[in-house]
This record gives C-alpha cells, structure tokens and sequence, in this order.
C-alpha cells in the first residue's frame, strides 16, 4: 500500500476505543484522521477528554487533536464504531447512509438480516452480504455497516469453529466469567464488586446464545441460514480487569476422541493467517495442557490478545465434551477484533 487509509474512531475516549487508538498508532495500513465522542469531550484535545486507561503511553501522534462530534464529515475510507448501544444505532446508520464503511463493536446491528457479522477466522465468506445491504439501502452508496460479535461470543465461537467443520455441533452449554472492563468505564460500582460476583449481565445472554448460530451459519443467496446449533449460556461478572474466561460443554454430531478435538484447535488457521493481515495471530487458538490453564492474567495477553486460548480439554459425562476458554475481551474480543475486520474489508477490496 502506497499510502495509509484515514480511519476515524467514534467513541475514542472509551475502553474499546483506547484500545483501538494503541492498535491504530502504529499500524502498516491505516493512520487516524479524527477521533469523536460525545458532547462532553468534543472540542477538548484527546489527552484531556480521555482518561487514559492502558499501560502504554498516549500515542503522541493523537494527544493533541481535537475531539470531534460523531457527525458524518469526516476524511475517512473507514469508521471504527465503540459507541454504546444507546447511541451507536442511528449514528452508524448516519455514516454507513453517508457513503462511509462502518467496523462496528455495538450490538444494534449484529442480527439485522443484511448486516454481516464476523469473526474472520469463521465466517469472512459473508462479507458478501455488503453488496445485499448496499443494494437494498439504497441510499448506502459504498457505504455499509459490519459487526464485530460479543466480546464472549468471540472466544467461544473461535474455539467451536474447528469442532464444527470437523465433527459438527449439536448443543452447547457455556457459563462465561467475565471481566469488569467489559462493562466499560466507570462501568459496574466498586462496592458491588468486591466480595462479589455478579450472576447477571444485562442483555448478555441471548447475545450468546443466538449470535453464534449466524456466524456458523451459511451465505446462500442473499441470506444467512443459521446453524443448527442449541446454545444455553449462563454469563457472570467477576473481578478480574481484563478477559473472559469462559467453561464449554459440546454434544458433537460425530463421535471423535480427545486427541482429535485437541488436534483440529492446535492446526486451526484460516484466511487472516493465509492473507497474512497484519492484526491476526500466527495460531487462532493456542491450546495448554496443564490442569490449570488458561488463567486471565496469565493467558489474556498472547499473541498480542487476539487469540483464544483453550485448556482442561476433557470428556464430559452429560455432553461429550468439555473445555475452558479464555480471551481479552478489549483487543480480540473489541478494538482488535473490529481493525481485523477492517483489515480483511481492505483484502478483500470492499474499500
Ligand atoms: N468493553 C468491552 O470489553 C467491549 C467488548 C465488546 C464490545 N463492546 C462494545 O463496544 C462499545 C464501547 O464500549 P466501551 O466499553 O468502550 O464503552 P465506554 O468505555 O463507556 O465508552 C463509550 C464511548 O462512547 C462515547 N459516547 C457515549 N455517549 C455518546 C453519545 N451520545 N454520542 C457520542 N459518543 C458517545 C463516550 O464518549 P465520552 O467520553 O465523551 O462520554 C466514549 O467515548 C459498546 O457498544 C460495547 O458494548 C465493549
């Protein structure tokens, strides 16, 4: 690429979009061109809107622009979206209209019929969908939206996607733990935190239990036909900072062996590892074989957080087979997993 691509960040001073702004500073492909938030940051220099949440410094090259409001007059091929879901719908809706390619980690458009959603490693075959979304919104242009999953769903379905090519998926049962940043910041009060584990998440289980049905689902036509997968999730907010952790039960279609399910996740690779783009992990899914792996503050960080890592693989004696998964919730399961698929709109020259 001769020249990078302007992106712009909505939401920039949140969690998801710190994220995004450390995984855009120095990357090969794209280079910020605006960052936008809400009224309460706008007009302020991004170092004195955002409070500055990660362990790495503030890239100097974004501490002194100016925030801007999330209105579509941007010099942008690409939006990265880390709105929250109260606004992110119409404001997405605004840009893709505009003519703008919208990444998107907010839930509002994950199911819609004509809005692909997608973890590259699973299903980038329904990046197809853009042309039904363009087409059928008229007013699209070459703009269009495309979602990232739930942060959970992510690393579950990264960790299902082998079991279901190789030997078919039936049921799953799935009780996740996740970490406080996931509910953004300030996010959950300090006092219901500790000494505690919060057995609810708002609106989180139905994500998991119906989004992974669509990604493992088949482009026919101009439609996603779901997969006929069984899911019940159970989904918790514990103290940990960063990464979901996550406990899975599968009933398989075939009857397999350990060894074989523990083989098709090591020998995972998919699109990005074969078009080599720049954010995805040489190994998808990293598998440990001590008794008490993975950890999150352990395990969250390999391959740069993108990604999961899966350990205690063992038979179940209600389903066949049972597993934990981890992966950060931030960087694969947010922010790196949005600049991914960014990344593979470019490969796939949708931009
Ligand atoms: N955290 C995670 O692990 C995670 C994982 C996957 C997906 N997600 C999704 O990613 C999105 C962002 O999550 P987050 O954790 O980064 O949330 P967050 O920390 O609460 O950040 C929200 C961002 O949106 C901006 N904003 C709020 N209201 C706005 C408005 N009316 N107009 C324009 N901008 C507005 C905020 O700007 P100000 O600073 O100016 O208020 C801030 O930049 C959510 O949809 C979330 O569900 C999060």
């Amino acid at each position: 690429m001769d020249k990078k691509l302007p992106v712009a960040i909505l939401g920039a001073t949140g969690l998801v979009g710190q994220r995004l702004t450390e995984l855009l500073a120095n990357h090969p492909w794209f280079e910020i061109s605006a960052l936008a938030a809400s009224d309460n940051s706008v007009g302020k220099k991004y170092s004195d809107a955002a409070n500055w949440h990660l362990p790495s410094a503030l890239p100097d090259s974004i501490r002194s622009m100016i925030v801007q409001p999330c209105e579509p007059r941007f010099d942008a091929a690409m939006i990265f979206s880390a709105l929250p879901s109260e606004v992110a719908g119409e404001i997405e809706e605004n840009f893709a209209n505009a003519g703008y390619m919208v990444s998107s980690n907010a839930s509002n458009h994950r199911m819609d019929v004509d809005v692909p959603l997608v973890i590259p490693e699973v299903n980038s075959d329904h990046l197809d969908l853009i042309r039904v979304q363009q087409a059928r919104r008229k007013s699209a242009k070459r703009g269009a939206i495309i979602c990232n999953p739930n942060c959970s769903t992510i690393h579950l379905v990264l960790a299902l996607k082998p079991l279901a090519d190789q030997f078919g998926l039936k049921r799953v049962m799935v009780t996740t733990m996740q970490a406080l940043s996931g509910a953004g910041y300030p996010g959950v009060a300090a006092l219901d935190t500790l000494d505690n584990v919060m057995p609810y998440i708002k609106g989180e289980e139905p994500k998991l239990e119906t989004e992974p049905c669509k990604l493992l689902g088949k482009l026919e036509d101009d439609r996603i036909v779901d997969a006929k997968i069984r899911i019940s999730a159970a989904c918790n907010r514990v103290t940990t900072r960063d990464g979901h952790l996550e406990t899975v039960s599968v009933e398989l279609e075939q009857k397999s062996n350990l060894d074989q399910i523990r083989q098709s996740m090591i020998q995972f690779t998919s699109v990005p590892q074969a078009l080599k783009l720049p954010t995805a992990p040489d190994h998808p899914i990293i598998v440990r074989d001590e008794p008490d792996r993975p950890q999150p503050y352990l395990d969250r960080d390999v391959e740069k957080g993108m990604a999961s890592v899966v350990g205690r693989l063992r038979e179940c004696s209600v389903l066949d087979y049972k597993f934990v998964v981890l992966g950060h919730n931030t960087i694969r399961g947010a922010a790196g997993g949005t600049l991914l698929n960014a990344e593979l709109l470019v490969a796939k020259n949708f931009i």
